[in-house]
């Protein structure tokens, strides 16, 4: 007998880790799909910060007739905590924590502890192995990537990712989760990036190269792309909106995994993180906000 979830209507509660920007976004499009969610993290005031976000996203989507339920009927299939404990019950959990390797292993070997035999575990990483994470659980069959586009209530995309040892039956259920919250799917291999940040941040990582080159201003730059490509945001605009460290992060392992000095980070990219110039969420990036 198999102990593995193979149905999605078996999925009766998801837990989600972390409370920040890319996890209240998660527990929200899933809460807006019906599912019960436990939103962990460990402090109560990212909690409330949390949820005054999910309210005011609810509120926006809402007022433009995008929402089938009121927000406060919504709201009310999240519960928060501060303890992992309150995952026992879950069947399936998505960890969205900050990109820490070791902060993630710790959560998962936890997480293998409390959740049923039956349950998937998924880590919306950017950017680390998949394979690696599952390998501080006993259940790497049962171990997945399911990574969220910023901001996710507005984001088609789930990019989901197979590990070395993951199953068919998990990822047909996380395809369907996704699906069940309105994503379109693509499926990647467990290599550095994965699909899109393999092509988004060397376009980005170029982006600062022309700047420090001088070839032109950030401005020109931005609406050199936004106008001459239809994309929604310039290359710089948009590094800031992700966040200048998240984008190093990536381009490091990008550098790192594939070993091509194509993927080297940019000087005056690093050059903004050293000054803690990090993007909108400082105030201060290419751009002052
Ligand atoms: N909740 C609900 N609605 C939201 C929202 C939220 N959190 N954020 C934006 N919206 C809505 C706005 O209300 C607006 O709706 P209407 O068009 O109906 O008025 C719509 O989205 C557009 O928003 P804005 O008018 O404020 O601004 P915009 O037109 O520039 O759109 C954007 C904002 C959707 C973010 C758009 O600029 C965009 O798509 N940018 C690119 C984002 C992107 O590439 N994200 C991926 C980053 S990479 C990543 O996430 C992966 C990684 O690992 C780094």
């Amino acid at each position: 007998m198999t102990m593995e979830l193979t149905q999605i209507n078996q999925i009766k509660m998801v837990g989600v880790v972390g409370a920040g920007q890319m996890g209240n976004g998660i527990a929200q499009v899933l809460a807006q799909s019906d599912f019960n969610v436990c939103l962990m993290d460990v402090s109560e005031a990212s909690l409330k910060k949390a949820v005054a976000s999910i309210e005011k996203s609810l509120m926006k989507l809402f007022e433009k007739g995008k929402l089938p339920e009121h927000p406060p009927v919504i709201l009310g299939r999240i519960k928060t905590t501060t303890h992992l404990a309150d995952f026992k019950d879950c069947d399936f959990a998505i960890e969205a924590v900050s990109e820490n390797e070791e902060l993630k292993k710790s959560i998962f070997k936890q997480l293998d502890e409390i959740l049923p035999a039956h349950a998937i575990l998924a880590s919306n990483t950017s950017s680390l192995p998949i394979t690696r994470l599952a390998s501080s659980t006993r259940r790497a069959g049962q171990f997945i990537g399911m990574h969220f586009m910023n901001p996710v209530p507005v984001m088609q995309l789930v990019e989901i990712i197979r590990g070395h040892a993951t199953s068919e039956n998990t990822y047909q259920v996380t395809k369907s989760l996704a699906e069940k919250a309105e994503k379109t799917t693509v499926c990647s291999q467990d290599y550095p990036g994965f699909i899109v940040n393999r092509i988004l941040m060397p376009m980005i990582n170029e982006a600062f190269f022309t700047l420090m080159e001088g070839i032109a201003t950030p401005e020109d730059i931005d609406a050199g792309m936004k106008l001459g490509t239809n994309q929604p945001m310039g290359p710089l605009t948009l590094a800031d909106f992700i966040g200048l460290d998240t984008c190093l992060a990536i381009m490091k392992v990008l550098h790192e995994g594939l070993g091509d000095s194509k993927y080297r980070p940019c000087p005056l990219l690093k050059k903004y993180v050293d000054a803690g110039y990090l993007g909108r969420k400082t105030g201060r990036g290419v751009y002052s906000y």
